[in-house]
């Protein structure tokens, strides 16, 4: 029967308004917002409270109850521009973006490994995510990425078929032709020409970016509206040195510096480069990787991760790549955080890289105030009580 058809209908939604808020009081949630209008930080009790851009996460360590935290990243080309080197911007990669919690079994057998994400490829990249590290395995007369050792895929250890994700990327690619996708290969093909055929097959060679474009001594990068005019979005690094030479692919060591990852990478005011990376302050090596993610990915733990720790960390590792400001963030679990998460890091990192600010956003303000100043002159009034006057370009920045 229909509550609502009874002539006392008022009656009855007071009655139930008076229910859901007891029962609201009752297991402790705060109706100080409404659906969709809760902000960064405030209680929710579902993904639909919070405000664009934002979901609902416990994070037992870092908060109490369920709380708005940030699901998306800042698009630092929309809030500023894309005019710049693509060494320039810094940005969010998720680490195994393959290995993620529910992938459903592709071999029959079920799988005995760890996940690091949560959400398909698709989803990273629409919240942002815009390095993917993967592994890459032949298995099956095909590539396949799996969370394995000593090189050899298993039925237990694979995920699935390379092509289905590097399917994800071209989709993504197509229907965002500004963005630039980086793809950083833990690579165990041995097959002769088993990635270009891979890559190929999934119709990602129209937007290869040639290894002969890009800087080997330490210079800048091509511009990302360049790239972007060129369609050559699609940056692929590999770990086997050969395959720069036989396929064109480039090694990831020519061109990036990485630290420790693991639990040796979170130690707290340390920041070592790994062993297959040259020294953290190599300066031909233009870009620069930090990872931060355990051994072992513990989801509960990663949302403390990803938070004040990971911007320390970020602040480390700049000392010790010469001054240097990371160009790529690697996490577990992203969307995990106390607040801004990796999307806040990767906000610092811009603003660092962009306009010397902690927050891209700061950015923005410095940009506008010059465009709005340009050209004019201003008095300045000196300590002796005269003024001088200054052309308001020559204070930005100040
Ligand atoms: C693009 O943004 C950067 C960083 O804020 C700024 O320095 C540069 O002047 C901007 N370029 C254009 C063409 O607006």
């Amino acid at each position: 029967m229909n509550i609502l058809s009874f002539p006392n209908m008022v009656f009855s939604q007071n009655l139930l308004l008076i229910i859901t808020a007891s029962v609201a009081a009752l297991v402790g949630v705060a109706a100080s917002c409404s659906k969709g209008e809760c902000r960064l930080h405030d209680e929710c009790s579902s993904n639909q409270d919070c405000e664009a851009g934002l979901y609902c996460l416990a994070c037992p360590l870092g908060f109490q109850g369920t709380r708005c935290v940030r699901s998306t990243i800042t698009d630092q080309f929309k809030l500023l521009n894309n005019s710049l080197p693509f060494n320039k911007y810094a940005f969010l990669a998720t680490h195994n973006a393959y290995a993620i919690d529910g992938y459903p079994s592709h071999t029959r057998v079920p799988r005995i490994t760890f996940t690091n994400q949560e959400d398909n490829v698709m989803d990273q990249l629409n919240n942002g995510a815009r390095a993917l590290m993967l592994d890459t395995y032949d298995f099956r007369g095909d590539v396949w990425l799996c969370h394995s050792f000593k090189g050899q895929c298993h039925d237990y250890t694979a995920f699935g078929p390379a092509i289905d994700t590097l399917r994800e990327i071209e989709a993504f690619l197509s229907t965002h032709p500004s963005e630039i996708v980086t793809i950083i290969l833990e690579d165990y093909v041995q097959a002769p020409n088993g990635l270009t055929k891979v890559f190929t097959d999934a119709g990602l060679m129209k937007y290869w970016f040639p290894v002969t474009n890009m800087p080997k001594n330490g210079q800048d990068w091509p511009l990302v509206n360049d790239m972007v005019q060129n369609n050559q979005r699609l940056l692929v690094f590999t770990s086997i040195q050969s395959k720069e030479a036989s396929e064109g692919i480039a090694y990831q060591w020519n061109f990036m510096v990485e630290n420790q990852y693991g639990n040796v990478g979170m130690k707290a005011g340390s920041c070592t480069n790994r062993k297959e990376s040259s020294s953290l302050n190599d300066k031909s090596r233009s870009l620069v990787l930090v990872n931060y993610f355990r051994c072992i990915p513990m989801k509960k733990l990663s949302c403390e991760d990803n938070s004040r720790n990971l911007i320390k960390m970020l602040h480390t590792c700049s000392g010790a790549a010469a001054n240097r400001w990371a160009n790529f963030v690697a996490v577990d679990y992203y969307k995990r955080s106390e607040g801004g998460g990796s999307f806040q890091a990767v906000d610092l990192l811009n603003g660092k890289l962009l306009c010397g600010c902690d927050d891209i956003h700061a950015c923005v303000e410095s940009q506008e105030e010059y465009n709005n100043n340009k050209g004019t002159k201003v008095e300045l009034l000196q300590q002796d009580g005269s003024y001088i006057t200054r052309s308001s370009d020559k204070l930005i920045g100040w």
